[in-house]
């Protein structure tokens, strides 16, 4: 079986989500496209790399990644590091010709993330940005439900994403209270799913008005290299640092096909620790979808008998798109590491094919467009075309 090796740049949440996906993938796709085989990890100092290596399988470390992408032996560039990093080390792997796939958002903005295109188009490599939720099984069902015509012409969605993470005023600040190293607050970190969603879901966004709100504007510093969310200090001391980014966006949205609909996204709350979800109304029936719920799908068809109209749950299993890849009976759970595994495997799938991922790094461009149409509209008060 053919072998591909990994160098991962980055050792935190994500980096710690990857590693596990490259070691599950090929036991619930078998046989696999090909083994990935976590070769090097890469983080700022050796103890942080050093303990990565150990903790996450890989074999060997390194704090020099520009090195190491430029390895002849490294076959795919992983970047996992905060977003300000991603078109730099992305840059350099299109150019010693490594397969990449980076974390979300592609960029700090489209402008950046344009670059990162033409990079590995120019080196036509194989690129995917990591929009993760779209290959949770029970939104595929959404998908084919939508493809199938089962709720007719869509008119409008509504999508959401709420956090409590930082609701509380002493979560300590870090990469993604900065604007120069995250680009935006909420919109980009968790804004941008909804809009990937959207876009897999409905096609491209054209025009948006919105509004952004700082809730928050200054947070204890923070000593880690890496972002503890939710799990860090929160005794709130230490001298305090400016939040120069958003906590909150909302947006109305329309797209080309002539739907219409709205975007919430917050990390600040309360109650809500990952309410990502959307609800779609089409003129025959409608879908929604819970984060918090991901193994299940609500749908209502209007042709459904008077008497029994109203929602039904339908439990993810393997009827549904991959899941006879894990767990032979419905309702036995889906999760987080279950949908980077998805895909970790249309990744690699891709690679081994000589073709481009889905969603590629022109999708993580497509989803910068909006974000920076949204960012436009909330300063001029006006709507902003895409
Ligand atoms: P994190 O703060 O947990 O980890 C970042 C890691 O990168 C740290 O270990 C840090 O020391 C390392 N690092 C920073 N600069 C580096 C450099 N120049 N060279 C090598 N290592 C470096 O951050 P997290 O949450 O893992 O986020 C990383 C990326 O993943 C971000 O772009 C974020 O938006 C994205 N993300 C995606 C999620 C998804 O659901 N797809 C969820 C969470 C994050």
């Amino acid at each position: 079986m053919k072998h591909l090796n990994v160098a991962m740049i980055g050792s935190g949440f994500m980096g710690k989500a990857h590693a596990l996906a490259y070691a599950n993938m090929p036991v619930h796709f078998y046989p696999a496209p090909a083994i990935p085989v976590r070769k090097v990890v890469v983080d700022v100092s050796p103890e942080l790399a050093k303990a990565a290596a150990e903790r996450l399988g890989f074999e060997e470390s390194s704090t020099d990644w520009r090195e190491v992408v430029n390895r002849p032996d490294i076959d795919i560039v992983d970047i996992c590091t905060p977003n300000d990093s991603h078109a730099e080390i992305a840059a350099e792997a299109a150019w010693a010709g490594k397969h990449i796939i980076c974390e979300k958002p592609l960029a700090r903005n489209a402008s950046e993330a344009k670059t990162m295109l033409e990079a590995v188009t120019a080196a036509g490599v194989t690129h995917a940005v990591g929009f993760n939720y779209r290959y949770t099984p029970a939104i595929r069902m959404a998908k084919k439900l939508l493809d199938a015509g089962r709720i007719g012409k869509v008119l409008s969605f509504r999508g959401h994403y709420m956090q409590d993470w930082s609701a509380d005023p002493n979560t300590p600040s870090s990469w993604r209270f900065s604007k120069a190293t995250a680009g935006s607050g909420a919109l980009g970190d968790i804004g941008t799913h909804v809009v990937d969603t959207a876009r897999y879901l409905l096609g491209d966004i054209e025009a948006v008005s919105s509004v952004l709100a700082t809730h928050v504007t200054e947070r204890p510093a923070s000593s880690s290299a890496f972002d503890q969310l939710a799990s860090g200090d929160r005794s709130g001391s230490g001298a305090k640092v400016p939040v120069d980014v958003d906590d909150a966006v909302y947006s109305l949205l329309r797209f080309s096909s002539g739907a219409i609909g709205t975007l919430e996204a917050t990390r600040n709350a309360r109650g809500r620790h990952n309410y990502l979800g959307f609800e779609i109304q089409g003129a025959d029936g409608t879908i929604v979808f819970d984060y918090e719920r991901l193994g299940e799908l609500q749908v209502m068809f209007a042709n459904d008998r008077d008497d029994v109209q109203g929602f039904r749950t339908v439990q993810a299993g393997p009827f549904q798109p991959y899941g006879d890849k894990f767990w032979p009976i419905a309702g036995m759970g889906t999760g987080y590491l279950d949908v980077k595994t998805i895909e970790c495997y249309e990744f690699i799938k891709a690679v081994t094919e000589g073709r481009q991922a889905a969603p590629s790094f022109e999708d993580g461009y497509k989803v910068e467009l909006v974000a920076d149409a949204i960012q436009t509209s909330a300063s001029t008060g006006q709507w902003a075309d895409v």
